[in-house]
């Protein structure tokens, strides 16, 4: 099968590409800075730029692309940006969508969350056949988040509360390739990682692994949003499908025996 893998340079992507070449299908990736990446179109979903030339030839679309780390351009990238592809996927015969989304983003005032079930609506209500995969945070974003938290020295300062349930990327595109392979589900499904936990126990877990010795301390966050995350808003109790956990996924990494 031919499958256009928007933000295939990224955590989610990358692991979607390499799946899917692994198991003989063509993955040809959509980036807005294609060099050093192998079956690369440079397009940009927030001008449109490209994205004719990435979907000729294609029949399924695995759309991973998405304005995480510029939030002034998430409707432009997400919202515009995805009504603008599936407009011209429609034109050149794509046959099934299956968008990356965020579990239990219809709960929570988080504004990229509000943009995300944005452009869920757009996949929705488009004519192109879709499936839409919704997952919890990925491994890699808590230590991103944490060093954010990390800014004071010796301290680290996390949010009162929160619940999370960490799973790992490569588990979530495999699923999402699995559903790309197969019929337009026309649903949301739901992949949370294998355990749900308190932020300050995640972040326990990354100072010992990190051999860092800073003080942790919870903080009340002023923010509705920060008290859905408390009330457990982003985690899917019935939907723990990752195997790695969290405290796995860190001693693979820091190599701890
Ligand atoms: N990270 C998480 O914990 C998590 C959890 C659940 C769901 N998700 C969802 O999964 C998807 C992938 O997340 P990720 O963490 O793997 O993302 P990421 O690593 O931040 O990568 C973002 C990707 O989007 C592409 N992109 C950004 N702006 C673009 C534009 N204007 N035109 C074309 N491509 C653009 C980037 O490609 P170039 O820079 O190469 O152009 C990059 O490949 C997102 O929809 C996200 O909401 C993420």
């Amino acid at each position: 099968m031919n499958v256009l893998v928007t933000g295939g340079t990224g955590t989610l992507g990358r692991h979607v590409v390499m799946l899917l070449r692994q198991s003989g299908h063509r993955a040809r990736i959509l980036s807005r800075e294609p060099r050093g990446h192998v079956d690369a179109v440079q397009g940009d979903l927030r001008t449109g730029a490209g994205l004719t030339k990435a979907l000729a030839g294609m029949e399924v679309i695995v759309h991973a692309a998405s304005a995480t780390r510029e939030p002034l351009r998430g409707r432009s990238v997400d919202v515009r940006g995805t009504r603008r592809l599936l407009q011209l996927a429609q034109a050149a015969g794509i046959r099934h969508i299956v968008h990356m989304s965020i579990v239990g983003i219809d709960g929570v005032s988080y504004p990229y969350f509000k943009t995300k079930l944005a452009s869920e609506a757009v996949v929705r209500k488009g004519n192109v056949p879709w499936s839409i995969v919704r997952a919890t945070q990925f491994h890699d974003l808590f230590e991103v988040i944490l060093r954010g938290f990390s800014r004071v020295p010796g301290i680290l300062a996390v949010p009162f509360g929160w619940q999370v349930q960490p799973v790992e990327a490569g588990e979530v595109a495999r699923r999402v390739v699995d559903i790309a392979l197969g019929q337009p589900a026309e649903t949301l499904t739901d992949f949370g990682g294998p355990e749900i936990r308190d932020l300050k126990s995640i972040a326990e877990s990354w100072l010992r692994a990190r051999g860092e010795n800073r003080r942790l301390i919870n903080l009340r966050m002023p923010f509705k949003f920060s008290r859905q995350f408390t009330a457990g808003r982003i985690t899917c109790p019935d939907h723990k499908e990752g195997l790695i956990t969290f405290d796995q996924y860190l001693a693979e990494k820091y190599a701890l025996s």
